[in-house]
C-alpha cells in the first residue's frame, strides 16, 4: 500500500500565527486564515469558491474524505458534474451513479451523475430524512497565496450536500473541507494541481478571536511565524500510521481517511499513567484503540 507523503504538522501556537509582514516569501502556494469557532470550538476556513469566487466557510476536518458544500443555493456559472463512467469517476471507486434525476436540473440533480455520500462529524445525518446522495461536483476553489492574492484550482472535486447537513456547524458555515488521508482531500487537490509544491500542510490552531490561525498548503517550511523563528526547526516530528479499516474506512480502497500516531504511553506531569497499553494499538485488521 502506498504510504502518503504527508508530514502532518499540527501546532498549537498560543501567541500569534500569523506570519511575519517581514518575514521573506513562504514557500507554500496557498494559505488561509483558521477562526475558531467558539461557541461550537470549531475551526473554520474561507476558502473562495464559484464563479464569480464567493467566500464559502467551511469546517476543517482532519478525518474527512472529501470536502462537500451545501448545494440548495449553490449558483456557480462554471459547475460541472463528474459523469459516471468518465476518467474521474472511475478513479474515485465507485460509490454510486444517479442515472436520471427527476428534478428541475441544478447542482444537485442532473443525470449520469457520479454520487458521493457526505456526513457530518458533528452530528450524524439522518439519512431517513435527509437525502444522503449527493452530486460530486466539479468547480473553481481558490485559496490566499503568499503574494496576498488568490490562487485558483479549476477542477476542485467535492460533494454536494443539503441544507440538513448543516446541523451542528458553527453559524455561518456552508460545508466541510477535507485533511483526510485521501487522493480527494485540498491538501493532495493543491499538489497536483501545482506539482512543483510539495504535498505537505501544516495547520497552526489558534484560540485567539484576535488572532487567527493558519493552514499552509504545499510548504515544508520555513515556518516563519515570529521575525526571524522559522518553527519548522522547533517542532516534534512522529510518524503517522494509517488504520486499514478505522472510522469511515473506505470499503473500496480499504483505507481510513484518520491519522493516527502510535502511542505508546501516557505521562501527565511527568508520571506515568497506569492502564493496559495495549489498548493503544490496532492490528491489521483494525480492531483495538478506538475500535474496542
Ligand atoms: C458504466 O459502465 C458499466 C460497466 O461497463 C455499465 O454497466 C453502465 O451502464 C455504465 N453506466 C453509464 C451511466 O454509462
Ligand atoms: C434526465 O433525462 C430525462 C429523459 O431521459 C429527462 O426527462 C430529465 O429532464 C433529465 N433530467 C435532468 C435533471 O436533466
Ligand atoms: C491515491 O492515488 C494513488 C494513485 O492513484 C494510489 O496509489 C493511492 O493508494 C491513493 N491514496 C488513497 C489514500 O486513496
Amino acid at each position: 500500500m502506498a504510504k502518503l507523503a504527508v508530514p502532518l504538522l499540527i501546532f498549537f501556537f498560543l501567541l500569534s500565527c500569523i506570519p511575519s509582514q517581514a518575514a521573506p516569501p513562504l514557500q507554500t502556494p496557498l494559505q488561509t486564515p483558521i477562526q475558531k469557532d467558539h461557541s461550537t470550538s470549531q475551526y473554520i476556513i474561507t476558502a473562495y469558491l464559484k464563479t464569480p469566487l464567493m467566500p464559502t466557510k467551511l469546517v476543517l476536518d482532519l478525518g474527512a474524505t472529501y470536502s462537500w458544500v451545501n448545494c440548495d443555493d449553490y449558483i456557480s456559472s462554471t459547475y460541472q458534474h463528474v459523469p459516471c463512467n468518465s476518467s474521474i469517476s472511475n478513479s474515485l471507486s465507485g460509490y454510486g451513479c444517479e442515472d436520471i434525476c427527476d428534478g428541475p436540473p441544478g447542482p444537485n440533480c442532473a443525470n449520469n451523475s457520479f454520487l458521493f455520500i457526505p456526513n457530518n462529524p458533528i452530528k450524524p445525518v439522518d439519512y431517513k430524512k435527509v437525502n444522503g446522495l449527493n452530486d460530486a461536483l466539479v468547480d473553481y476553489l481558490a485559496l490566499l497565496n503568499n503574494l496576498g492574492s488568490l490562487s485558483s484550482i479549476d477542477n476542485f472535486i467535492f460533494s454536494c450536500a443539503r441544507t440538513g447537513f448543516l446541523k451542528g456547524l458553527a453559524k455561518g458555515v456552508t460545508g466541510l473541507a477535507s485533511l483526510g488521508n485521501s487522493n480527494l482531500s485540498i491538501p493532495v487537490q493543491i499538489n497536483k494541481a501545482f506539482s512543483s509544491s510539495p504535498n505537505c500542510f501544516a495547520m497552526c490552531l489558534s484560540g485567539s478571536i484576535s488572532q487567527p490561525g493558519v493552514a499552509l498548503f504545499g510548504s515544508k517550511g520555513p515556518y516563519n511565524f515570529l521575525h526571524g523563528i522559522d518553527l519548522s526547526k522547533s517542532l516534534l516530528y512522529t510518524p503517522l500510521i494509517f488504520n486499514p479499516f478505522g472510522k469511515d474506512f473506505d470499503p473500496y480502497s480499504h483505507r481510513s481517511p484518520e491519522y493516527y500516531v502510535g502511542l505508546t504511553s501516557i505521562k501527565v506531569n511527568g508520571k506515568m499513567v497506569a492502564f493496559n497499553k495495549a489498548l493503544l494499538a490496532f492490528n491489521d485488521r483494525g480492531y483495538g484503540g478506538d475500535q474496542d
